[in-house]
């Protein structure tokens, strides 16, 4: 934990780039943010910094609607911000398996940006907080926590599917998995009423 990540400064960010880029995006980042952060504090990690963690995975999309961009834009961003944690994480939140070609959907940015990613992705430790900001990524849209299977399935059907989606999909079940036990219960009963709104209206 080599940085202060700090949460209004992480809020202000967002509330930048929102402007930059309004969409739902910027609701399903909020979620993100307050999932990690009651994910964190049931397992004893720190809720502060997994909370601005959360709010700035997807902050490259303040450049626009864009795919894999966003992931070297926001990864870009937050080394200029001097916040290498918040850069690290938003260049793995899609990458429960961490292997680049296992992308599900376009490769829309300029090929040496591409290959520099590649190369990023491969050196990466990954740790609890990269851990659970994926996990809290695929439990999170703009409206709420929701069921892992669901979001999949929602992102899915946006995307396309690949000869590699089952086995990322386990990736993703195998992280629930891993915060169940860290938080000795199933993480869905940290949201149990707005899952409970989700599902059965
Ligand atoms: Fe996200």
């Amino acid at each position: 934990m080599e940085d202060l990540l700090n949460l209004k400064e992480a809020k202000d960010l967002l509330a930048w780039a929102a402007s930059q880029n309004p969409g739902a995006w910027v609701a399903h980042s909020q979620t993100v943010a307050r999932a990690a952060g009651t994910i964190a504090r049931a397992c004893g990690m720190d809720e502060k910094r997994c909370e601005a963690l959360g709010l700035l995975h997807d902050i490259g999309r303040y450049r626009g609607k864009a795919s894999f961009e966003h992931v070297i834009a926001g990864y870009d961003l937050m080394m200029e911000k001097g916040w290498p944690s918040a850069a690290r994480v938003c260049l793995t939140h899609s990458f429960p398996l961490q292997d680049i070609r296992v992308y599900h959907g376009t490769i829309d940015c300029r090929p040496e940006d591409y290959e520099r990613a590649k190369g990023l992705l491969a050196r990466v430790v990954y740790d609890d907080e990269i851990r659970l900001i994926q996990l809290c990524d695929a439990i999170s849209l703009p409206t709420g926590v929701t069921v892992m299977e669901k979001r999949l399935l929602e992102v899915g059907m946006r995307h396309g599917l690949s000869p590699d989606t089952t086995r990322k999909w386990q990736a993703f079940l195998d992280l629930k998995a891993l915060f169940d036990k860290r938080c000795r219960q199933n993480i869905y009963r940290l949201f149990s009423d707005e899952m409970t709104r989700d599902l059965f209206g």
